[in-house]
């Protein structure tokens, strides 16, 4: 019943996480159940699953934020996370956002280099206020990065975004991703989205993961490809929703 870090010899084996027989419980209500997961170094892991089926809960655990009611979670060092909201806090400049919890003298530098990373390196000494939606998830992202996070969760990060800075977005992980290839866990209510950007997309269901769907690359790289018109139209139909034309 706890949230140790990986042995040597699974950080060896290229594991970021190694979750096995989770639970979390609200009150009386047991939101996980007998959850297993495992994500690799470099794996791009999407999460779908219904509304209130607990991907939040878990990404929480996952984290540490919240302890757990049993089982074992074993992750790096270090885990970050981005959420739906970018969460700057709105009295420090954007490099102090993004260097927060860096102690020592480096975290001037990292934080400049993880906002140009980002393209904003010429906002460092801005507020978050000053920023639009798609740039503030940029500024967390650089957040969750500048820690070089063995495992990133990411929990709806482009849900209010329109469409193209949404598209933007994508582009922009995916390249983060290849360059400091943490795990990464991307809950989502975007099928689509999840072919786009996943390896392999998890279903969520009844408080445990009930499918486990690799995505070719052919799929992944291309929306009208039959594999990923296929597997999307499997995706909706397990989560319980007919696929319009
Ligand atoms: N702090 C909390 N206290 C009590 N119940 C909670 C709390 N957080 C979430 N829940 C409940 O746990 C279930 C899973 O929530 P959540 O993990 O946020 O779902 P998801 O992210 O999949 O939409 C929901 O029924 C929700 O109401
Ligand atoms: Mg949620």
């Amino acid at each position: 019943m706890s949230l140790s870090t990986l042995s040597v010899q699974q950080e060896q084996n290229g594991l970021a996480v190694n979750v096995s027989s989770l639970r979390r419980r609200y009150g009386e209500r047991t939101v996980i159940n007998g959850l297993h997961l495992q994500i690799r170094r470099g794996e791009f892991v999407a999460l779908l699953g219904e509304s209130g089926c607990g991907k939040t809960t878990l990404l929480r655990a996952l984290s540490g934020l919240d302890a757990i009611d049993g089982g074992r979670i074993e992750g790096p060092k270090q885990t970050a996370v981005v959420f739906q909201e970018s969460r700057l806090i709105p009295w420090e400049s954007l490099w102090r956002n993004v260097a927060l919890g860096l102690h020592d003298r480096r975290g001037k530098p990292l934080a400049l280099a993880a906002l140009a990373e980002v393209g904003l390196g010429d906002r460092s000494e801005d507020w978050p206020r000053t920023l639009s939606g798609g740039q503030a998830q940029r500024v967390a992202l650089a957040r969750a990065l500048v820690r070089e996070p063995g495992l990133l969760l990411l929990d709806e990060p482009f849900a209010a975004l329109d469409a193209l800075t949404r598209l933007r977005m994508h582009a922009l992980v995916r390249q983060l991703v290849a360059r400091h290839r943490p795990g990464v866990l991307l809950v989502t209510h975007d099928v689509d989205e999840a072919i786009a950007l996943a390896d392999r997309v998890l279903i969520m269901r009844a408080g445990a993961i009930a499918g486990d769907y690799p995505v070719s690359h052919a799929a992944g790289g291309n929306r009208a490809h039959p594999e990923a018109q296929q597997l999307r139209e499997h995706l909706l139909a397990e989560l319980g929703v007919e696929a319009v034309e």
